[in-house]
């Protein structure tokens, strides 16, 4: 079975911003894990591209809605590419096989009985693509997420019948594996105990959307659509559009990685329309925290938003992945602070690891031959620094696997510290002046090279760039076959030829505010 992860299917009525960056480089380094560690994985990511927003928006740029979404879907799929991000799949709504599944799951869901036609009056958010429950004003009510009015709405539409699934539902939310982190298990618990009412899945006043087959004018709900995406990416392998080849397509997901704020509809609608079409549930749904800015929400009305373009650009990807991965627990809120940015990827990258291995490599070829110094002991697994990785290998491992990417940055960070302090112990610049040390500076040296192979290899999920330049320097590339094995200590081969050594992680300089 392979490993499924998928982002979250990103709305096409704007360009890319911090948020989803954050969600795709996440996903992008656990891809990166279950492939070097286990071998077959499926990682999902694509665009939604229905619905009323996005034809407001193909209005407002006076673009038809097809080649408004094919503009800002090439800009997803440009951005990820320059990002390097390693998706297997990127899925689009408007893909004619995206159609064909829809039709087949709808047909499953009526043939169990679980559409109904129904009359649906409240207020909608079309940001949302919602409706909203209780609206704090009763006059003239607005969306706290979009600070815009929200619409009246009252009409005939079809509904999903959710409210049957209430015992099921219960039972699956009631789970301590399902959704992740522990702490957003209460608020869907919480949703689900106040009873599950059914939600409508057509529109007919929506053009932008896939017509429901045997209901004129009537289009599917946008969510309904787009959950079902994960499903005909999986499918796009090749074969046909059969709902029947999903067991062997990946299906069920490992786990849907999404925002905090779209959690309900991964976590209760979703697993009751799988059901009902009669399909396995997803293993997981994490969700994660939401990013500020300087502490401030992110915002074109406050004019503080990051632009994940620029942030490429000026910084590189190493760098912004650093930040965002080893600086907020993924699952909690996280502030964006320029300051902390280039302190963190400063002191941790260009200096911890960076220049640690500089000078150790600048040493080794001075005083051996321009190779890795022989060594005595020093592949001993008793050693310090062998203890070191070992520690950091199994701690990485652990928290990769539970997408905990802030301990697996700092169990990298630990080692590469020891490393250092092992060099500082031992000042090997001032032993190799004192005669017949040699040998013993060699070993030292060694050791340390080889912790900082480790860093190198350990770093491959998070920082791919960067962990190649490191492992390019100890001329010891990453095989991405045999990763895990590459990780027992006593690696590096002595009297191998090192390059002349040149900086892994140039230091941050921002001046002015990104
Ligand atoms: N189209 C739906 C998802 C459908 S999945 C079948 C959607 N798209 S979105 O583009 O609006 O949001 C995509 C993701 O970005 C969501 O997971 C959302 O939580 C996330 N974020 C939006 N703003 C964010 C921050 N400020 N910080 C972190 N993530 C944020 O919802």
């Amino acid at each position: 079975m392979p490993y499924t992860l998928t982002t979250p299917l990103y709305y096409v009525n704007d360009r890319p911003h911090l948020g989803s960056t954050y969600t795709t480089l996440a996903c992008d380094a656990l891809a990166r894990f279950q492939r070097l560690s286990n071998g077959s994985v499926v990682f999902i990511t694509g665009v939604d591209e229905h619905g009323q927003k996005i034809q407001r928006t193909a209005e407002a740029r006076q673009l038809s809605p097809q080649q408004h979404c094919d503009a800002i879907s090439a800009r997803y799929r440009d951005l990820w590419s320059r990002w390097g991000i390693s998706q297997d799949r990127f899925v689009r709504t408007t893909d004619p096989r995206h159609l064909q599944l829809v039709d087949q799951f709808f047909a499953r869901v009526q043939a169990s009985g679980d559409v109904i036609s129904g009359r649906q009056t409240g207020w909608y958010c079309v940001g949302c693509e919602e409706y909203k429950d209780d609206p704090a004003e009763a006059k003239d009510p607005s969306c706290p997420i979009h600070q815009k009015p929200l619409e009246w709405r009252d009409e005939e539409n079809l509904f999903f019948r959710l409210s049957r699934y209430q015992a099921a539902i219960e039972e699956l939310v009631a789970r301590d594996d399902f959704i992740e982190p522990a702490s957003r298990r209460q608020e869907v618990r919480n949703f689900v105990a106040r009873g599950l009412r059914d939600f409508s899945i057509s529109r007919v006043n929506v053009s932008w959307g896939l017509p429901v087959p045997g209901h004129n004018g009537h289009t599917f709900y946008v969510w309904f659509d787009a959950l079902l995406g994960y499903l005909t990416a999986l499918l796009d392998d090749g074969g046909p559009v059969d709902l029947e080849r999903l067991a062997q397509s990946g299906w069920p997901a490992s786990v849907h990685v999404i925002g905090k704020d779209i959690l309900r509809f991964h976590a209760v609608f979703w697993p009751a329309m799988l059901m009902s079409a009669g399909l396995p549930l997803p293993k997981k749904v994490f969700g994660h925290g939401f990013l500020t800015r300087e502490g401030q929400k992110m915002g074109k009305s406050l004019g503080n938003v990051l632009d994940p373009e620029l942030l490429l650009e000026r910084c590189g990807a190493d760098a912004v992945r650093w930040y965002l991965l080893r600086d907020i627990q993924f699952g909690d809120d996280g502030d964006f602070q320029q300051q902390r940015f280039v302190d963190l990827v400063n002191n941790d990258l260009a200096n911890t690891i960076g220049n640690l291995l500089n000078r150790t490599s600048s040493m080794a070829r001075k005083w051996f031959e321009d190779a890795v110094p022989p060594h005595t002991e020093a592949v001993d697994t008793t050693h310090a620094l062998a203890k070191a990785a070992d520690t950091a290998v199994a701690l990485v491992m652990d928290a990769m696997a539970s997408l905990k990417f802030k301990s697996a940055a700092e169990a990298v960070l630990q080692l590469a510290i020891a490393a250092n302090g092992h060099l500082n112990d031992t000042a090997p610049w001032s032993r190799m002046k004192q005669p017949g040390q040699e040998q013993e500076v060699g070993n030292d040296l060694y050791a340390v090279l080889e912790a900082t192979r480790i860093v190198g290899l350990l770093l491959a999920p998070l920082l791919p760039d960067l962990s190649s330049r490191i492992l390019e320097q100890l001329a010891h590339p990453l095989d991405a076959t045999s990763w895990r094995s590459q990780l027992s200590w006593g690696g590096l081969s002595s009297g191998h030829a090192l390059p002349t050594p040149s900086p892994v992680m140039q230091r941050l300089e921002l001046e002015e505010p990104l």
